[in-house]
């Protein structure tokens, strides 16, 4: 009885807290605050505000009033000073911090980036500032808050790196907030949990998003790193819409079915110690899964960074389509549009087949040298040097490590070994200018990796000219040499071996080739039969593909076909990959969420809002 009602007392007080007390405590500031902002703007020296604990909600008001509004970024420490500019025109200012309506179309939009690592300067970062830049271009009453845990790094020096990195220039300095989180950085990196870290990265990231919403509580939440704890307090304390853009699901489905069945499966007998061992950790791993799984339940709307991270999110947070929320494809900005050359050199290109790739097996050189060296002794059997109507092949590519270097180093030896040595051309850490060369001379760009998420050399090709002979599986398959337009692919859906911008390959040696598939292998061009989905798709190898296209379907490679084959795909490249696009796509997306935002305000926050 006692206990029952000690749950109760407890399950109300949370409820309380989370409900209550600190959307309260986060969003509403002190009685007379205005009385305490004037204070310090008619005090006869620059003076700090005396704010207490609330300085979350007495930061919005000064960055929502300010002309500004970068000044109010707590680099050095804390606590809050007012902008000079804002003193000099005061009555301007005080006014500006009234309370507006949710639709005064004047109101201030406060979007808050949560991403520590922001002076990275990976492809997450270039895709989070290409976003801010979006966001402060659509619209003049946007503000963004950068949230960052990298101290050492001075707002304008980051700024500086991203105009350098990325080449995002025209950034608007002075609606830019940095807001450096001090306090929880630690316990969102992975390697300071040992044990359980999936787990205490969440809770990691559910402190480090209260820290958030002390220092500066923003409008609209926008998660471009992948850390879903954050979700739980965007969505349950601040009420506001969150935008999560994913690169990589933080667990996958599969990890989990493969425990499940195998749990399933000897269940019965959880007698010994490893049994149990296993068992429980089966119950870890289930518990994570669906806590990740209603976390992303927050997600008003989640854009995935291509196909393959699409299907897999789709697979995953299944509760997000029931609850209406959606989950789109955004591509990144890929940065290549300055490949593309207006006009391409009238004479042929060479007869080259270019792989671009750093030296590394799960790149599959050694796979392209055999299918190709079987392609020679079939059709030109005792050929010793080639001849203008044989393609011959260029390895391009960086060599990092010293498992790189081997790998070179057995490619070569294999060259030799195949006699292949005047058919092969090996270019190591060559310049970018010599790249482009490269790319501008090949008739053809390979790429051979199995189930290569992206794949951005392939859209190097495309950009130049190259035209795109890739294995047909994830990103080259479904994002970028594909000639339909599809926002949202329902699943992989049957395509030929040769479409209208490139040529696809699969491999016996490919991990999900099923061997008594072959058995089906019937007509007499031999192409693989491929399961997928339920779907039988076939394709040929490289061998048979180079065979079809060199000697039995030459016109597939006409010098008209080839020409046609590139314009198209330059014009697919630049309408999915550029930053044109990113820009058109994302300021759509703001555009949802800001209607988002109103409704919510109205719905969900109501009753704080009269007091806000
Ligand atoms: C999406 O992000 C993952 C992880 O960073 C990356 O491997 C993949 O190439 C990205 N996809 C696209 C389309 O950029
Ligand atoms: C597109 O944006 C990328 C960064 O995302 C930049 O490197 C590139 O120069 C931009 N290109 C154009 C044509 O604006
Ligand atoms: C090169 O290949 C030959 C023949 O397979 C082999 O005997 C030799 O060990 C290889 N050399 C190196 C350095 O891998
Ligand atoms: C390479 O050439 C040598 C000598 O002509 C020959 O003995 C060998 O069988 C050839 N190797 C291959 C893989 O064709
Ligand atoms: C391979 O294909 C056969 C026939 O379609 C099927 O019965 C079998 O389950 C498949 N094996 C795998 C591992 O997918």
């Amino acid at each position: 009885m006692w206990l029952i009602l000690g749950v109760l007392i407890t399950i109300y007080f949370i409820h309380q807290v989370f409900n209550n007390i600190l959307p309260h405590y986060f969003l509403v500031p002190s009685q007379k605050w205005r009385d305490k902002i004037l204070k310090v703007i008619n005090y006869d020296k620059p003076i700090y505000l005396k704010i207490g604990w609330k300085r979350s909600s007495f930061r919005r008001r000064l960055i929502l009033a300010s002309e500004n509004p970068s000044f109010y970024t707590n680099y050095l420490n804390n606590k809050l000073k007012i902008y000079p500019g804002d003193i000099t025109n005061k009555d301007k200012f005080i006014e500006e911090t009234r309370r507006r309506d949710v639709d005064d179309p004047k109101r201030r939009i406060l979007y808050g980036f949560y991403h520590p690592y922001a002076n990275n300067g990976g492809g997450g970062e270039r895709v989070l500032w290409q976003a801010v830049k979006s966001t402060l271009d659509s619209d003049s009453k946007n503000i963004c808050a950068i949230y960052t845990s990298n101290l050492d790094s001075e707002p304008i020096y980051i700024l500086k790196r991203v105009e350098n990195k990325f080449q995002i220039s025209e950034l608007d300095h002075s609606r830019i907030v940095f807001i450096y989180l001090r306090e929880f950085n630690k316990f969102i990196d992975s390697s300071y949990w040992k044990h359980f870290t999936i787990l205490g990265q969440f809770i990691g990231q559910i402190l480090s998003s209260l820290e958030v919403c002390f220092e500066l509580s923003p409008d609209v939440w926008v998660d471009t790193m992948g850390l879903p704890g954050s979700y739980f307090i965007a969505s349950v304390i601040l009420r506001i819409p969150i935008i999560a853009y994913v690169h990589y699901p933080v667990l996958q489905e599969d990890m989990f079915n493969k425990l499940k069945y195998k749990k399933i499966g000897d269940i019965t007998n959880i007698g010994n110690f490893q049994d149990l061992k296993s068992y429980i950790k089966f119950l870890y791993w289930s518990i994570l899964y669906f806590i990740y799984v209603y976390l992303g339940s927050y997600v008003d709307l989640t854009l995935a960074n291509g196909t393959w991270t699409f299907n897999h999110m789709n697979k995953i947070w299944t509760l997000n389509k029931p609850l209406g929320k959606q989950i789109k494809i955004l591509y990144p900005p890929c940065g290549t549009e300055n490949l593309i050359t207006e006009s391409e050199p009238s004479n042929e290109r060479e007869n080259k087949l270019l792989y671009l790739a750093q030296f590394r097996p799960e790149k599959r050189h050694i796979l392209i040298l055999k299918e190709y060296q079987q392609f020679l002794s079939n059709n030109y059997p005792g050929i010793t040097k080639p001849t203008s109507d044989i393609p011959t092949l260029i390895f391009a590519g960086s060599c990092r490590t010293n498992d790189d270097t081997a790998t070179l180093e057995f490619l070569k030896n294999e060259t030799k070994n195949l006699n292949l040595t005047n058919f092969v051309e090996f270019k190591v850490d060559i310049s970018y200018t010599e790249v482009i060369e490269l790319l501008s001379i090949c008739k053809f760009g390979l790429n051979a990796m199995w189930n290569e998420h992206f794949g951005i050399g392939v859209v190097e090709y495309i950009a130049r000219g190259c035209i795109p002979i890739v294995h047909a599986s994830a990103g080259p398959y479904l994002d970028i040499v594909t000639d339909e337009e599809d926002d949202e692919p329902s699943s992989p859906h049957k395509k030929d071996w040769a479409n209208s911008i490139g040529f696809f390959f699969k491999s016996f040696a490919d991990p999900d080739f099923n061997q008594s598939d072959q058995t089906r292998e019937s007509n007499e061009d031999k192409l693989l039969l491929f399961e997928i989905n339920g779907e039988i798709l076939e394709f040929p190898t490289l061998e048979q593909l180079l065979t079809n296209i060199y000697v039995k379907e030459h016109e597939l490679i006409s010098h008209a076909r080839l020409k046609k084959m590139r314009k198209l795909g330059q014009d697919l490249i630049i309408d999915k990959f550029s930053n044109d696009t990113f820009n058109k796509q994302w300021i759509g997306y703001i555009r949802k969420i800001d209607a988002l935002e109103k409704k919510y305000r109205d719905e969900r926050r109501g009753k704080l809002e009269r007091v806000y």
